[in-house]
């Protein structure tokens, strides 16, 4: 989408939407039914769900909200618009390597006959729960040996998970050897992923904080609860804390991602085990005599680390089967995976160094590498997360991955700190994420809302080529 840039007054921040949308009424309903905590910082996705949904409605923003707020719409599919959905195969390599490796197979021996139970709670459109899949079945790890559940606030995220299909940004971290192994291409935009694995995973709707305990009525081993907490203000995450504590058994292990790891402490230890962080129900063996007592060395109490930069590479193969089949339980600890070189706390990108990625980031993006153009521009993001030119590409690399809605939250977002004057946005920059805005709500079959930015478009650049989608205008356009 890129093309001739000629200077251009600033940009409002797209179409005019009544100010004060995201007000303490909606942010209160947003946290009541997800848990989820909004901010100034991170309001305009909301907004822009709100601006989606009512026009999906047919209503006009505040009296969407009127309706949504008073109960007089079903609750669902604003809170699918509003949750974030990122994920992506293999994102917590190390504590995955850590299950297959160690704690199944000494579990099982521990306790034969009796499955490990696995909870994936939030697991997006299931990339986390068939990631695990995908590792027992390469580690000949038996399917009744281990159950494998995953829950979702989301309804179109549960339903995704059902289906298997993915963009290639799912499988950005992927080993090209496992995913030719476990995926089969569909176009050039599309993974479905192995259909024998998708009974795997136990798939359901799940609010952790509401729900969770009383559909799942049972306890877990194991639980995954990765990058959901960060979303929580204090007070909810020792909610969420205490939920995840009773779906534990007593020696559990739950895994959270990095950037969560100072949780209050209350119920839970950190424990460091065979190179990888989780954390153990207070009553849990400090060195669980098979897990970690043979490596007694090996078990720390740790305090939190600072975060990394995410600049983990590609998950390495384990190795190759030569067969899908499972046989009986058998112990893969004489088969481990190679252990994954460590996400290095890379130095801070900077100055020329900055600019070299982003100059990459473009040329991969340009060549269509979309996973390569996406990683280096998380790189330049890890190191400047408001960086303006590195936020539009990322979301230029989503949309032609069909990440659509995650496209639209950073342009919109983009838009919002340009207007409020945070983002060193260049006009035709600014143009560019208005084009990307209207054509990304075209696509998804919003086209009022779309004609909206494009009238914006022409504003600037009159002779933009994504004018060919602007309509004449009608007497009844609201922003024309
Ligand atoms: C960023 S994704 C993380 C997915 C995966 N665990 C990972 O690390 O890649 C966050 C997910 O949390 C879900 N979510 C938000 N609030 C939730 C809640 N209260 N209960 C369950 N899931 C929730 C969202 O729908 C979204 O799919």
């Amino acid at each position: 989408m890129s093309r001739e840039r000629t200077p251009q007054p600033p940009l409002a921040a797209g179409p005019t939407s009544p100010p004060g949308l995201v007000a303490e009424p909606l942010r209160d309903w947003i946290r009541t039914h997800t848990g989820i905590s909004i901010t100034d910082q991170n309001q305009a996705p909301v907004e822009l769900a709100v601006r989606i949904e009512a026009e999906r409605h047919g209503l006009d923003p505040t009296r969407y909200l009127q309706r949504l707020l008073s109960g007089g719409l079903p609750p669902q599919a604003f809170i699918d618009a509003v949750a974030t959905n990122e994920s992506y195969f293999f994102r917590s390599q190390e504590q995955m390597r850590v299950v297959v490796t160690r704690l199944i197979p000494e579990r099982l021996a521990r306790r034969p006959g009796q499955p490990v139970r696995i909870l994936s709670l939030p697991c997006a459109r299931g990339e986390e729960p068939y990631s695990l899949a995908i590792l027992c079945e390469e580690h000949r790890i038996a399917p009744h040996s281990v159950q494998l559940v995953g829950g979702d606030i989301s309804a179109t995220c549960v339903a995704d998970a059902g289906r298997g299909r993915y963009s290639p940004l799912a499988l950005r971290r992927t080993d090209p050897e496992l995913a030719r192994r476990w995926f089969t291409p569909q176009g050039s935009r599309a993974w479905q992923l192995e259909p024998a694995l998708l009974p795997r995973v136990e798939l359901r709707r799940l609010n952790l904080l509401e729900d969770a305990e009383v559909v799942l009525a049972r306890r877990f081993d194991i639980v995954f609860c990765e990058n959901l907490l960060i979303y929580f203000d204090p007070e909810t995450t020792v909610d969420a804390l205490a939920v995840l504590g009773r779906l534990l058994v007593p020696d559990g292990w739950l895994f959270v991602d990095h950037a969560e790891w100072n949780i209050p402490r209350g119920a839970f230890r950190m424990q460091e085990f065979d190179g990888c962080v989780g954390f153990r129900p207070l009553g849990a063996p400090a060195a669980d005599a098979s897990e970690s007592g043979s490596r007694a060395g090996r078990v720390a109490v740790a305090d939190a680390p600072s975060r990394g930069a995410s600049t983990a590479p590609p998950t390495q193969l384990p190795a190759p089967l030569t067969t899908r089949a499972s046989g009986p339980a058998v112990s893969p600890v004489s088969r481990p995976l190679p252990r994954p070189a460590r996400a290095a706390p890379a130095a801070p990108l900077r100055g020329s160094a900055l600019t070299t990625h982003l100059a990459q980031a473009q040329v991969h993006y340009r060549a269509k590498r979309f996973a390569e153009a996406l990683s280096a521009f998380d790189a330049v993001l890890t190191a400047d997360p408001g960086h303006p030119l590195a936020r539009l590409g990322k979301a230029r690399v989503l949309a032609d991955c069909g990440e659509d809605f995650e496209a639209l939250e950073i342009a919109e977002s983009l838009l919002h700190g340009t207007a409020a004057g945070g983002l060193n946005l260049a006009p035709a920059d600014q143009v560019e994420t208005l084009v990307l805005m209207g054509l990304l709500l075209h696509k998804k079959g919003l086209k009022d809302l779309a004609q909206g930015y494009l009238r914006e478009v022409k504003r600037h650049d009159p002779h933009h080529p994504s004018l060919g989608l602007l309509r004449p205008h009608r007497p009844g356009d609201a922003d024309a």
